[in-house]
Order: C-alpha cells, then structure tokens, then sequence
C-alpha cells in the first residue's frame, strides 16, 4: 500500500522562505499631565484611573526600533529577541509576552484568510531598539519603547489596525505607551470592562489644534531610577491611603483638563498639570517605604517656575515630574525668550542641571519602513 500525503504546496512554503522580513519605525515619548499610577488588573495592565498626556515631537526625545523576523533564525536563535542600546534584553517579561502574542495572532489571522502570505507569525522576532534619552530615568522611555516595538512589529506583518487598536496591545506593555500611538493631546481611559477592551488611547485634540505648545526638559539626572514605575505603582496601591483620595480626585481633574485644551487655556491647563504632578509625588511619599523620585535638583525647577510666574505676574509656565527627577516644563512659545532668559538665571551653574531640551506637541511614525531582504544564501 501506498501511504498517501494531502495537499502539499508547491517550493514558496513556509520552509523554503530564506528572506528576511524587516521594519523600523521611530515613536514619540509622552508626558502626561494628568498621571496614571496604579494598576486595578496588574497582569492586563488596567490603570486605577484615566490619564492624559502631550505627545512630543520626535526631533529631540525618540524610540528607533527595528522588528525583523525570518525563517533562518530558527537555527541561530530560535528565541525572540531584543537588543536595546546595545544590550540583549529579555523578551520574557510577561508584558512583552502579552504584545508579541497579541501581534501574532493579528498576523496569524491575515494569514489563515491569505494562505499564499508568508506564516511571518511563525518565525522568531529579532528587535533591536535605542532611545536617544536617558532610558528608566522618568522620560518615559517605556511609553516609547513600547509603542516603537508594537508599531514595529505591527509594520513587519503589515497589520491594518487602526492606531487606537495597536494601543490595547502597547499598553500591555507599559501603560503609558498606549498614549505614544497617537500625537497630540492624548487621553487613555480606564475603560470599565474585565478584559480591558476599552481601556484604549483617545485623540482629544491634534497637535495643530494649540501649535503654540512647547515643552522644555530639563535633565536633573540621566541614571536609571531605584523603583521602577511598575514596582513603584504596586506598592503605592497596596499601602497609601492618600492614593484612595487621589483616586477619586482624578475623574473631576480629567474633565477640567479636557476643557482646558479644548478652549485653550493655559491658565487653566498650568494649573492643573503642577497640581497634578504634586498630587502624585506626594501619594510617593505617602507609600510605604516612601518613593522619592524628585530630588534636591527638582525641587529647585519647581522654585524657579513659580517665581519666574510670580515675577511676570501670570502664568507664564507649568512644571510635571514624571516617576524621576527630570522636569517637564509646559509653556506657550510666545514667552520662551523671557522663560529661558530667567530660567537661565535661576539654574545656570547650578550643580545638577545637565542638559535641556525643547519640544512641540508631535506625533508618531516618522521614517516608517519596510523592507524585504533578498534570498539568504
Ligand atoms: P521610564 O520612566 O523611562 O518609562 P519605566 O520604569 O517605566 O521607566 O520603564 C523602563 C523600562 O522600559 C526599561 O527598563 C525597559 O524594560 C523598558 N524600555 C525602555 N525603553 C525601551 C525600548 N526602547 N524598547 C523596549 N523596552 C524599553
Ligand atoms: C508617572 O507606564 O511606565 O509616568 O504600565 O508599569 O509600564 P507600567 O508603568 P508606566 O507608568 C507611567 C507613570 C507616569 C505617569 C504617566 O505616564 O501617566
Ligand atoms: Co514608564
């Protein structure tokens, strides 16, 4: 008897594809002014509340991530894999799991309703990613990161997701990277249900809708924070009672912030954001053991801020500290030159200001592409 083989495909299968499949893309970094911190679903990554942030341009603070992937790697490193400034990182963190199997079956599907489309979803993943800022130092490398790779990765197997749609899947990866997705004014909501299908980035308005925005960076330290902001946020859910306060505070200061760009007021928005920022370093503090990421430095922006706008009897200016000691200045362009005339005053020589940066409100995806490489061998 003959044994007998079913529907076996001509040379292109899966088997016989040597090339190797590669896209790169660029993402923003986002500084959110209203904060996320706490987790209400750890392992989904669902925030205990709504934030909302400012995309920055990309020409100053960016993610580079290259996501290639190729039947050949099964011999040399079978693994996923990524290379981040030049160090090999696992790929095993659960959050990292959680994008890459998302993106997958995304691709898996394309696959199964296109049988002559190369199985990319088989095929390990190399990553190779830097960020031209200070990563884990309070810039927000991981809303970067994440975006980067999950745009990325969604380009290689040329997903048609929606921006909003990739965002489920970044903020498996770091909450705040949902918001890098979009440009502008960004908000991400908590969503109500179970399996975070609603917990997504929402455009609150383009870039072009305020273009007088700007932020300025000033780098107070570039080392790699102690607590990370995933630990940090864990432990100030589970022992401070001023986060339980602040918890509830939020949704009223997210409704505010909203109108505040809506209509364009600064006043409104400065107010907010400073008031923000404090809230949430002060519910540091009160976790046990206390979290301190503002350090001498900080505090000394923060000085100069407010008598920089209680000299000019307005405000000219707004301050937001993410989880480190680096500081985010909020301001019009208008007054950049009598900003950084009495900032200069105020910091210049000052041990610990290192670098300073400015950028507008920006978006994401500059320099997207993809390539296939010819056959191996
Ligand atoms: P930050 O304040 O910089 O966002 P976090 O503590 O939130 O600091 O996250 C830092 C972590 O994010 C890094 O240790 C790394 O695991 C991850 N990360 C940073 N940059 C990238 C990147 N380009 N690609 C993938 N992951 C990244
Ligand atoms: C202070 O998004 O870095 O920057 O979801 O655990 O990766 P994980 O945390 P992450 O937390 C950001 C905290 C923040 C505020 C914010 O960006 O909203
Ligand atoms: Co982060």
């Amino acid at each position: 008897m003959f044994k007998r083989f079913h529907q076996l495909y001509p040379a292109d299968s899966m088997a016989s594809d040597q090339k190797i499949y590669r896209a790169s893309t660029t993402a923003p970094v986002n500084i959110a002014v209203i904060k996320y911190w706490g987790k209400r679903d750890p392992t989904l990554n669902l925030p205990t509340n709504s934030s909302l942030s400012v995309t920055l341009s990309q020409s100053d603070l960016r993610t580079h991530t290259t996501a290639s992937c190729s039947s050949t790697y099964r011999k040399e490193t079978p693994e996923d894999s990524l290379l981040l400034n030049g160090k090999l990182e696992p790929l095993t963190t659960p959050r990292s799991i959680a994008c890459l199997r998302s993106l997958r079956a995304l691709r898996s599907e394309l696959e199964s309703t296109n049988p002559s489309l190369p199985k990319l979803s088989t095929y390990p993943l190399r990553l190779a990613s830097s960020n031209n800022f200070p990563t884990a130092a309070g810039l927000a490398s991981s809303a970067a990161g994440f975006a980067a790779l999950v745009r990325a990765i969604a380009d290689l197997y040329e997903l048609p997701q929606s921006p909003t749609e990739l965002s489920l899947i970044a903020r498996q990866g770091s909450g705040s990277a949902c918001r890098s997705l979009l440009g502008g004014y960004v908000a991400w909501d908590k969503g109500s249900r179970d399996d975070g299908t609603d917990s997504c980035a929402r455009l609150v308005a383009p870039k072009s809708h305020w273009p007088e925005m700007r932020a300025l960076i000033l780098v107070a330290s570039a080392e790699q924070k102690s607590v990370s902001s995933t630990a940090g946020m864990q432990t100030t859910v589970k022992t401070s009672g001023l986060f339980r306060q602040r918890v509830e505070a939020v949704p009223q200061r997210m409704l505010e912030m909203e109108k505040a760009i809506r209509e364009k007021d600064f006043e409104a928005f400065a107010e907010i954001t400073r008031k923000e920022s404090n809230s949430f370093h002060a519910t540091c503090l009160d976790t046990d053991p206390p979290i301190f990421y503002m350090n001498e430095t900080s505090k000394m922006a923060i000085r100069a801020v407010e008598a920089i706008n209680k000299e000019a009897g307005r405000t000219v200016a707004t301050y937001t500290f993410d989880a480190g000691p680096n500081c985010v200045i909020y301001y019009l362009e208008k007054d950049w030159d009598f900003l950084a005339a009495k900032l200069d005053l105020a910091l210049d020589g000052k041990e610990g200001w290192s670098k300073e940066r400015t950028s507008d409100a920006g978006g994401l995806g500059v320099g997207n592409e993809r390539v296939e490489e010819g056959l191996k061998n």
